[in-house]
């Protein structure tokens, strides 16, 4: 008999965002009439920019004539995307180079898939509340989790210190769920620590996009020492709304190598074997994306979901309630009222004024009192929802 993998039976029950989506689902089988305003999962509601659509639809009239025509796109990524992507960094004043750059099918993929690269008994360190994929990704590849707990009383940006055993290091800046960014001296001591420890950085920057402080850093290899303990995943989902299109990339440097074995080398032969890559059309649409027109217009949406961001702030703090984020990322992270806890918070929500959250509980025990509104919904819906939140909640 085939043995399962038993690490399963160790996951949570469901995941964090299904969950929500049955819990939502009940409620709108019970309630047909209602309409729900949608803040919970970070999923977009604006559709992709005009350059990004022009370049798709060419790609697909590429792919229907003889001369144009693209079967296997090469595995780590097209040429013209890699290069593209290497530019943008360059451009801030990264230097990183093209076959450093890995195209993939978006950040989630990649955080799970990234794993085949470490030693099973490298323990990981996940700073917590922090996105639920990180510990269940581990979970189910059975590796001892290091939960590091951050809070109000350290802006939910924890430092090392030497106390810590983990050889992989999620760090989220921005971060999903509270929103709070590393500022470079902070990134630093991590960068030092995972230097000093020849540990590992997985520095998930799908939220980059959303930073507006000059000061803070869009990308882990702003710093120095990053090159030698850093692997940057980056997400197009968020930034120019490839939530359904699908499309990331990750940052591989070629001086991150242990004990003599590059990473980079690695996943140039991970990514041969285990993917035929990204499709030619996605590739292709992604590539607009930083062309200096499709940086505009994504950063028009991005605007339009900062100013949601404004609109549900406002509200709370007509409330009082007690939150942070919402400036450089895309997400809001609340106190509960009333010492709610916050799955009671969810259905109190949902059920009196139908607005969605996301409970904070979902993010690690230190969430628990917590709750995330995502900005990402219909300016429209969102102006209503503040309109409901104030007059529930409104002291
Ligand atoms: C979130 O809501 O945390 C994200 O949208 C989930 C994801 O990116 O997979």
């Amino acid at each position: 008999m085939i043995l399962p993998n038993k690490n399963y039976s160790n996951l949570k029950d469901s995941y964090l965002f299904y969950n929500i989506a049955q819990k939502v689902k009940a409620y709108s089988d019970k309630n047909p009439g209602k309409k729900l305003y949608r803040m919970g999962i970070g999923d977009v509601s604006l559709p992709l920019c005009d350059a990004v659509t022009e370049a798709l639809h060419e790609a697909v009239c590429d792919q229907a004539k003889k001369e144009s025509f693209h079967g296997y796109m090469p595995e780590c990524g097209a040429p013209f995307l890699r290069d593209a992507i290497a530019k943008h960094y360059n451009k801030r004043g990264v230097n990183i180079a093209s076959d450093e750059v890995f195209v993939s099918s978006g950040a989630s993929d990649e955080l799970g898939d990234i794993l085949d690269l470490f030693d099973k008994s490298s323990p990981a360190l996940v700073i917590e509340p922090a996105y639920p994929a990180y510990v269940d990704a581990n979970v189910m590849a059975g590796r001892e989790i290091v939960h590091l707990a951050s809070g109000r009383e350290n802006g939910f940006l924890p430092e090392p210190d030497d106390s810590i055993k983990a050889d992989i290091i999620y760090i989220c800046s921005p971060n999903n769920p509270t929103g709070a960014v590393f500022g470079r001296d902070k990134l630093k001591k991590w960068v030092d620590f995972a230097n000093k420890n020849g540990a590992v950085i997985l520095f998930d920057a799908a939220y980059e996009a959303f930073i507006e402080d000059t000061e803070l850093p869009h990308s882990i290899f702003e710093l120095d020492g990053a090159r030698t303990c850093a692997i940057e995943i980056c997400s197009l989902s968020k930034t120019a709304g490839f939530t359904g299109t699908r499309l990331g990339y990750t940052v591989i440097p070629k001086e991150l190598k242990r004990d003599g074995m590059s990473f980079n080398e690695m996943w140039v032969r991970n990514r041969t074997t285990k993917t035929n890559g990204v499709s030619y059309i996605i590739q292709k649409g992604g590539a607009a994306v930083f062309t200096d027109e499709g940086q505009r217009q994504i950063h028009r949406n991005i605007g339009i979901y900062k100013n949601n961001a404004k609109v549900l702030m406002s509200a709370l703090d007509k409330t009082g309630l007690w939150y942070c984020g919402g400036k450089n990322a895309p997400y809001i992270w609340l106190k509960c009222p009333d010492n709610m806890d916050s799955w009671t918070f969810f259905d109190y929500l949902l059920n009196e004024i139908q607005v969605v959250g996301t409970p904070g509980e979902g993010f690690g025990a230190c969430g628990e009192g917590y709750f995330r509104f995502s900005t990402f919904a219909s300016p429209e819906d969102t102006a209503e929802a503040a309109r409901r939140l104030c007059s529930l909640l409104e002291k």
